[in-house]
């Protein structure tokens, strides 16, 4: 099985006062998605974009919006953004252990892909048994809530993990991926990597996106 490599600059990294010239400008790098990192100020500490902003890039972008939302509730938001323009979903699973089953179905009714999100600590045994109801699971490789940290490898044995137990969708990893360590997320079994601070900050975009797809 090899699926396409994916690779998601993520808008964080972006100059946001420039959005429409940094979409384009990851566009002609290369870019299969844009990465859109939805943060409410409460599942993670910091604040970045809404339901406004996710309309606006979805006007500009030539390329699918792989939207991550890093909120409480998730739930009560899957209809608003897949109607925002968002092309994957992904909630995490940590905000919705509680109703876990109903969110999910939830997001599976938008009609979008939908993709699970687990942070570092999070294993991903509690999502063994939903696997064939899942198109994406995104492995975060540092704790989700800021640009700019340091990989942590020790989550690969997740990503390997669900590759033994037969998973077949997209695996996406998220944070602190760069030119160096793209390659040990791809022989893990990843297909779909992040990278904001890597690519945005890069002298030249094109050929570090490039050099991640191994
Ligand atoms: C972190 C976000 C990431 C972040 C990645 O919470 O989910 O998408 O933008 O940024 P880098 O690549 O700088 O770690
Ligand atoms: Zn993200």
């Amino acid at each position: 099985m090899s699926l396409p490599v994916q690779i998601a600059p993520s808008l964080l990294a972006s100059n946001f006062a420039h959005l429409a010239d940094e979409l384009q400008r990851a566009e002609a790098a290369g870019a299969n998605w844009h990465h859109v990192d939805v943060m409410d100020g409460h599942f993670v500490p910091n604040l970045s974009i809404g339901l406004p902003v996710v309309s606006a890039i979805k006007k500009e972008a030539g390329i699918p919006l792989d939207v991550h939302l890093m909120i409480e509730k998730p739930i009560e938001w899957a209809e608003r953004y897949a109607e925002a323009g968002a092309d994957i979903l992904s909630f995490h699973y940590e905000a919705a252990e509680a109703n876990f089953e109903a969110t999910l179905e939830t997001y599976k009714a938008t009609g979008k892909p939908v993709g699970v999100a687990v942070n570092p600590p999070c294993g991903v045994e509690p999502l063994r048994d939903y696997l064939g109801e899942l198109d994406m699971v995104l492995v975060m490789s540092v704790h989700a809530g800021f640009g700019g940290q340091s990989f942590m490898p020790e989550v690969l044995s997740k990503v390997q993990q669900l590759r033994e137990w037969g998973f077949t969708g997209d695996i996406e990893m998220d944070g602190g991926i760069n030119g160096e360590n793209s390659a040990d997320c791809l022989s893990a079994g990843a297909n779909a990597l992040v990278a904001g601070t890597y690519l945005f900050r890069a002298d030249n975009m094109s050929q570090a996106l490039s050099g991640m797809r191994g």
